[in-house]
């Protein structure tokens, strides 16, 4: 049957990966989804740095834009990053010309997700973003799929893995905060703008956009009830320990009788919970539901092979011709998130 084609805006590690998967496993794809996936053009800010795969049978395309525009193209997947500018100009020339868009941009949803469901809805497009929350753990699908009959009671989780290892590198090494951020920052985990990372604002997209899905309510970041942990001090942690606690940067989403609740902080968890054994790089995502109980999702939340897993998900989806609304129901039916003000603990 006919190919899959992609277009593919953003080459950085994630957009790497994902060349990589539909060049070594072509085979697979094609006989899981029914169907070849090819890609057919690229496009990215640097057209000469080596990125460990041949690019040489892909059309290269300035112009993010014009890439999302071209016929050849079925889905464009934007790995570019950036709440606003080219990313979202691409995602919507893609999607109002009814092309699907995978993408794995956790700002421009946090943002504009709620626009963009209602364009891909217009023109009966798909628009999809697994890879933007928790990176490799398919938390969106385990939502909208596996766990759509039940009725969403909580979901909290860790959900940025820089911050988990700072705090963890305090923690087990000693180290006072400055050091174990710079430690982070020589291993090259830390968002250009560190400030995404460590001010809790990455964990708080995630957070939005999880709680749209669990709640049906649309996105609000803006009610998100954010603390970073840039204040978190070796003394914390060390009373913590006393208590038999860890400090984690925990996001944690309700729907309360006053509201809303979407709340990002630094919070202490037991040691032996689930969380507490968390340790280093790694993402988290406990979700309660009134029919199955507690589900607790771990692994990977960045990094190539686990984002680019997550991207291909989406894209094979796509493949099969599974159409799943963006935030697990139609956008029209989202209902506005009367955001509650949290209770202190
Ligand atoms: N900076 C993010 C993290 C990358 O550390 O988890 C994935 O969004």
């Amino acid at each position: 049957s006919d190919p899959l084609r992609l277009g593919i805006a953003g080459l950085g590690t994630v957009g790497a990966g994902v060349v990589k998967i539909v060049r070594q496993k072509a085979n697979l794809l094609a006989t899981r989804t029914g169907r070849p996936v090819e890609i057919v053009a690229v496009s990215a800010r640097n057209r000469d740095k080596d990125r460990g795969v041949s690019l040489s049978a892909y059309e290269w395309v300035d112009d993010p834009v014009a890439l999302a525009r071209r016929d050849d193209i079925d889905v464009l997947v934007e790995l570019m990053g950036g709440s606003d500018g080219p990313a979202k100009a691409a995602t919507e020339a893609a999607l109002a010309s009814g092309k699907d868009v995978v993408t794995a941009n956790k700002a421009m949803l946090a943002h504009h997700g709620q626009k963009l469901a209602t364009l891909a809805e217009e023109n009966g497009a798909a628009l999809r973003f697994e890879a933007a929350v928790a990176g490799g753990i398919p938390v969106i699908k385990a939502l909208t799929e596996g766990l759509a009959g039940n009725e969403v009671t909580r979901v909290m989780g860790v959900m940025n893995g820089t911050c988990n290892y700072i705090l963890t590198r305090m923690e087990s090494a000693g180290l006072s905060y400055r050091e174990a951020f710079e430690e982070a920052d020589d291993l090259g985990y830390l968002e250009a703008d560190p400030e995404l990372d460590v001010g809790g604002i990455d964990a708080g997209h995630k957070l939005a956009l999880l709680a749209s899905i669990a709640f049906g309510t649309e996105v609000a970041f803006s009610g998100v009830d954010l603390e970073g942990i840039g204040k978190v001090s070796i003394d914390d942690i060390r009373q913590a320990a006393d208590m038999g606690y860890k400090i984690k940067l925990l996001g944690v989403a309700r729907m309360t009788g006053r509201g809303l609740e979407q709340r990002m902080a630094p919070c202490l968890v037991p040691q032996t919970s689930p969380l507490g054994q968390l340790d280093g790089g790694t993402n988290m995502v406990v979700i309660e539901g009134d029919m199955v109980g507690q589900i607790v999702l771990r692994g990977a939340g960045a990094g190539e092979g686990p984002t680019a897993s997550a991207v291909m998900g989406d894209v094979m989806d796509i493949a099969r011709g599974l159409r799943i609304p963006t935030f697990g129901k139609p956008a029209s039916a989202l209902t506005k998130a009367q955001p509650a003000t949290v209770a202190t603990p």
